[in-house]
């Protein structure tokens, strides 16, 4: 519905009149659809300033470190809802009843094993394939196994594959740190919670009883929601277009996973954990910050700045917050912490940093707190995705929901060579 519009003129003449939509919070949008017919696109390289699309599911204030799941503060829904309540959230709307979280549940509870035969597809990776190779790999695989009867524009059977994936990351991100290191798979226990289960996967084997340290589930738990969804980032932008073209889910959720892996993006942790280990000792820390700051040096602090917030990141709070409480509780003196904080003084005093807005984000304390509960820095995208999972399909779900849903296609801005001749070959 358009509230008012903008009128766009070139030397004087008017070309197009383009309405400005509102949304319920946030920036109103310039709706610019009509451009093309008047002979133009607009040009937005990164998406700096371009809406996708209409969503309900997340809320981002950069500028006041805002992150809303539905409407509910994130600071709220780390403190005092666990991961599958926020993930009843963000697919439902609403904040379940007693008796639909305990469905909810139940229904995850029972998808997390895979086929007996998803288990092969692990043995044709090499030993020291990447956690985060396999994961994409075997999640793309998961769509052989749930194709010809899925029908996408049935609303009940894109929920169950929504919640099959849920279910079913854990169960494969400990399976990839298992074939990594050569121990057996271990199957889904139904007597534990979410967090419990990933954990039981993780770290117990046949030999001996393994213990879930109440500290570290809920430590797990909390990363989970912090990083279950993120507005239009660049992995969800990822599943959408993937998913725009009626592709099937498994595998749209694969090309999230890949996108995902970049270190400017879900890479960032595992990257922000390497940087501090090649920093090594506080001696080192301002040699490092010159080097962010040195504009012929690619090297970046991993961990800092963000596309949306040019404040501070609301999760990173939390996690800090949390990152200092797994730390006492489980009574680690991690020197990588001493350097983090040194580097997060830096990022909140140093002018240059101050300048250009590059606060630590949510990459920067959950590499430490991964750390700390023994998880190699190479499983943290991993990590990161299988929270991420509820994000990118309930925005698949959304996207396929909304009636004239249309296949994503962007144009640009060419540069190339026009009207060559060709000379054949055999004549040049
Ligand atoms: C995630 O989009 C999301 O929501 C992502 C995410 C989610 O939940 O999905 O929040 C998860 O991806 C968090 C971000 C994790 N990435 C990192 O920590 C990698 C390090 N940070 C960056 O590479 C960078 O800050 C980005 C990619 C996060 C944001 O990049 P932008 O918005 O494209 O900004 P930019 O690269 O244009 O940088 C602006 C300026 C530049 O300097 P100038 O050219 O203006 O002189 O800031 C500088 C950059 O050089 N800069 C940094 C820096 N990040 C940006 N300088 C030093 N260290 C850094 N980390």
């Amino acid at each position: 519905m358009a509230d008012s519009k903008a009128s766009l003129s070139i030397d004087g003449n008017v070309i197009a009149d383009l309405p400005i939509l509102k949304g319920s919070a946030g920036n109103d949008v310039i709706d610019i659809r009509t451009l093309g017919s008047a002979g133009y696109f607009t040009y937005d390289p990164g998406f700096l300033a371009t809406a996708s699309c209409e969503s309900a599911i997340t809320f981002i204030d950069g500028d006041k470190g805002v992150l809303q799941h539905r409407g509910y503060p994130i600071d709220s829904l780390a403190k005092q809802a666990d991961y599958l309540e926020v993930c009843y959230i963000l697919l439902n709307g609403d904040a379940p009843t007693k008796a639909q979280y305990d469905e909810f549940t139940n229904t995850i509870t029972n998808h997390t094993m895979v086929h007996e035969k998803l288990v092969h597809f692990f043995h044709g990776f090499l030993p020291d394939a990447h956690p985060m190779a396999m994961l994409c790999g075997v999640v793309g695989a998961l769509s052989s196994f749930y194709h010809s009867d899925l029908d996408i524009h049935e609303a009940d059977q894109r929920m169950r594959s929504a919640h099959r994936l849920i279910a079913k990351m854990p169960t494969i991100a400990a399976m990839a740190y298992k074939y990594s290191i050569g121990q057996p798979f271990v199957y889904p226990s139904n007597e534990l919670t979410y967090a419990e289960n990933f954990l039981h996967m993780l770290f117990s084997v046949p030999a001996e009883k393994y213990v879930v340290s109440p500290t570290v589930a809920r430590a797990m738990d909390r990363i989970f929601t912090l990083h279950a969804d993120h507005e239009q980032n660049a992995s969800t932008s990822t599943v959408r277009l993937a998913g725009s073209s009626g592709a099937n889910p498994y595998a749209c959720i694969a090309a999230g996973v890949a996108s995902l892996w970049g270190p400017a993006h879900g890479g960032a942790n595992e990257a922000c954990l390497t940087m501090l280990e090649e920093i090594g000792s506080l001696d080192r820390v301002d040699e490092f910050v010159a080097k962010a700051k040195d504009k012929a040096d690619p090297f970046r602090l991993m961990g800092f700045g963000h596309r949306v917030y040019k404040n501070f990141d609301p999760r990173a709070t939390v996690m800090r917050e949390t990152c200092h409480e797994v730390l006492s509780e489980l009574g680690i003196k991690d020197p990588l912490l001493d350097v983090a904080m040194a580097l997060e003084k830096v990022a909140l005093e140093d002018p240059y940093f101050i300048e250009k807005k590059l606060y630590p984000n949510v990459d920067f304390y959950s590499g430490i707190i991964l750390k700390a509960i023994g998880i190699p820095t190479n499983m943290f995208t991993v990590i990161f995705a299988m929270s991420r999972t509820v994000g990118w399909i309930a925005h698949w779900d959304e996207m396929l929901g909304q009636p004239g849903q249309k296949i994503g296609r962007p144009r640009q801005k060419y540069t190339g060579e026009i009207d060559r001749k060709f000379i054949p070959l055999s004549d040049r």
